[in-house]
């Protein structure tokens, strides 16, 4: 197996489809990104940080060709438009949207800003549903094109599907997620169009997102070093560890092929058992 094989079966699985992510230069996004591109698909991915930095520039150059990129904020709705403007000039199509971008927000619910809270449900929730409502017209026209037709792949949490102490934020964020997506997938269903959406839901996955969490309760007095909180995470993980973003992507790649042309509505979850308890 290799970069370009991640299966080891040797074909490509999605050469001429076009998938989108947002969140797309770290974690979970990224990981999604390197996988859509390593199975044949064309990629765009956008994040907030400006193309000339180091990092931005360093990514982009090795993901080649075949990946561009447009620095957009997903809560704003002019940088949808430009989004939608720069997939249509390069592409004319889309086959997959992964609504991935996405932060945390922690905290005793009586401390919890205003601010605070309205940030999350903006990217979260707001990001969301902005990125469905600027591409469902193109993915309609798209996802008559490919087997199973389009695909929505919008990233919630284990804490869309159960509560955590101290979590009220982006439990609320991420249940919403959840939601939302079941309710567009019946929509199209309903209306024939050949899109479908379902929930994916990431356990703890190793990712800046979660390392800066880390810091944080190490920061509140929680734990004494990151390393705790990680070893913490894989005792009360049935599987006995935390996720590798790529675990994420092999399932974001499911939702994204043909294979999951019969699933819509549904929710994917990848905790290594952490629900199951
Ligand atoms: N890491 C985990 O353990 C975990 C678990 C469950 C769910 N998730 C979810 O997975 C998704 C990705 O998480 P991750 O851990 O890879 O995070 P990450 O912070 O490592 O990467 C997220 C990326 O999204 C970008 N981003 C943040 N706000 C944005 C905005 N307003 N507009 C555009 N881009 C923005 C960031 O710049 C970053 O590059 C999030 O929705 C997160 O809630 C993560």
């Amino acid at each position: 197996m290799s970069a370009l094989d991640p299966t080891g079966l040797g074909a490509q699985r999605l050469p001429g489809r076009v998938a989108l992510v947002t969140g797309g230069l770290r974690g979970i996004g990224l990981a999604c990104v390197e996988r859509f591109l390593a199975e044949g698909a064309e990629v765009v991915l956008t994040d907030l940080e400006d193309p000339g930095t180091d990092y931005a520039t360093e990514t982009l150059d090795r993901l080649g060709q075949a990946a561009s990129y447009v620095q957009a904020n997903v809560t704003s709705e002019d940088d949808w438009q430009a989004v939608r403007d720069a997939v249509a000039e390069r592409h004319g199509r889309l086959h997959v949207l992964v609504n991935n971008a996405g932060i945390d927000l922690t905290g005793a619910v009586a401390s919890l800003s205003m601010e605070g809270w309205r940030k999350i449900m903006a990217i979260n929730v707001d990001g969301v549903f902005l990125g469905v409502r600027t591409f469902v017209p193109l993915m309609e026209q798209s996802g008559a094109e490919v087997r199973g037709g389009a695909s929505i792949i919008n990233v919630s949490s284990i804490m869309g599907l159960v509560g955590m102490s101290e979590v009220a934020g982006y439990n609320a964020s991420k249940g919403a997620v959840r939601m939302f997506t079941k309710s567009i997938a019946l929509e199209f269903a309903e209306k024939r169009m050949p899109i479908r959406a379902n929930s994916l839901h990431p356990g703890f996955v190793v990712t800046p997102l979660l390392q800066a969490g880390f810091q944080r309760w190490v920061d509140s007095g929680v734990a004494d070093k990151p390393q705790d909180l990680v070893d913490m995470g894989s005792q009360k993980t049935p599987i006995g560890r935390l996720a590798d973003p790529s675990e994420l992507a092999g399932a974001a790649f499911f939702l994204a092929s043909s294979d999951s042309s019969y699933m819509t509505g549904a929710e994917l979850v990848i905790d290594g058992g952490w629900t199951a308890q």
